[in-house]
């Protein structure tokens, strides 16, 4: 996979979203008794929220993941000046876990811009990728395989699951019967194609494309993505020190609405946003990906 010149971290440019309000979080950060502090990026991607953290405190390390090894080694070049104060982990943030006191975690969820711009990936019904979608190619399952793996009624339950997707039972049919008749997609846009026809006529004119929550949920079930934001949610609030921070933003529902219920329920977090935090519009205008952002923050009582 690193062979291919398109993968290279290079080219990899993701504009940090809510990165104002990011930052504006920081103010509240505990130093206290701490004079060099701790903080965590969880989905480090290119580094961007990573790297004006740090810029505007000279006194914080950080710990940056990324499951995505394409991402860590961006975020290796773009942190380059920072680098006496930052450690890069290529791995899952569901397996991390730190015994050392945390001022803030920072979980900027979903997918970074190469990943959904480079069509090897496979995430994009726009430009013709392999039927892929694992942020970390080098594990798991890629789409192409779950499909097959899948019975109909398996991958019904998931397109309506993670996808939300009213058409569930209808897609799930036609692609398995897709499979059957001719062994396998060709790519992306042949699966798109494939769900955009189980769509009345009226509807396929959207302004959403008809495969958007497919394959959302396709997405989803490949990188097992709830199973891991709810290891996170579990696990941050332990790492944290007293009014250490807990920051995260989401980009559909399901993500969202598992991390209010986790802020409102859990005893050992309160909530510093009520409502979650949005793009202005000047931001949505000059990064349309930060039109769906939320962003949430929690701070770990005692
Ligand atoms: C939206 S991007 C983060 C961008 C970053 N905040 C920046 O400003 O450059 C999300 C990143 O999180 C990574 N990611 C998503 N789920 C992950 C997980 N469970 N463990 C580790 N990394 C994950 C993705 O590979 C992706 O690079």
């Amino acid at each position: 996979m690193l062979e291919n010149p398109s993968l290279q971290a290079i080219d990899f440019h993701h504009l940090p979203v809510l990165a104002d309000a990011v930052l504006k979080a920081t103010a509240d950060l505990p130093f206290g008794e701490f004079d060099s502090g701790l903080f965590i990026d969880a989905t480090l991607g290119g580094g961007g929220h990573s790297r004006l953290i740090l810029e505007a405190y000279p006194q914080l390390r950080l710990i940056g993941l990324d499951q995505d090894p394409v991402a860590c080694r961006a975020a290796k070049q773009h942190l380059e000046p920072f680098r006496d104060r930052v450690e890069i982990v290529t791995g899952n943030f569901s397996d991390f876990s730190i015994d050392e006191p945390v001022l803030m975690v920072l979980a900027d969820l979903g997918l970074s811009s190469p990943q959904l711009d480079i069509p090897e990936r496979g995430f994009s019904f726009r430009n013709d990728g392999p039927l892929d979608m694992r942020m970390n190619q080098v594990e798991g399952e890629p789409v192409s395989e779950l499909i097959q793996r899948l019975n109909e009624h398996e991958l019904a339950d998931i397109i309506y699951k993670f996808g939300e997707e009213r058409l569930s039972r209808r897609i799930a049919r036609r692609i398995k019967q897709d499979l059957k008749n001719n062994g396998a997609y060709s790519g992306t846009i042949d699966l798109a194609y494939s769900i955009a026809g189980c769509y009345p006529p009226k509807m396929r004119k959207g302004r959403t494309h008809p495969a958007t929550r497919t394959f959302q949920a396709l997405r989803i079930a490949v990188n097992n993505e709830m199973f891991a934001l709810e290891k996170l949610l579990i696990n941050s609030p332990k790492w944290l020190v007293k009014e250490g921070l807990f920051c995260v933003i989401s980009f559909h529902s399901l993500e969202d609405r598992l991390v209010k219920h986790s802020f409102l329920n859990d005893d050992r977090l309160e909530r510093v946003t009520r409502k979650p935090i949005i793009a202005s519009r000047s931001e949505v205008a000059n990064n349309p990906r930060s039109r769906s952002a939320k962003l949430r923050i929690a701070r770990r009582r005692d």
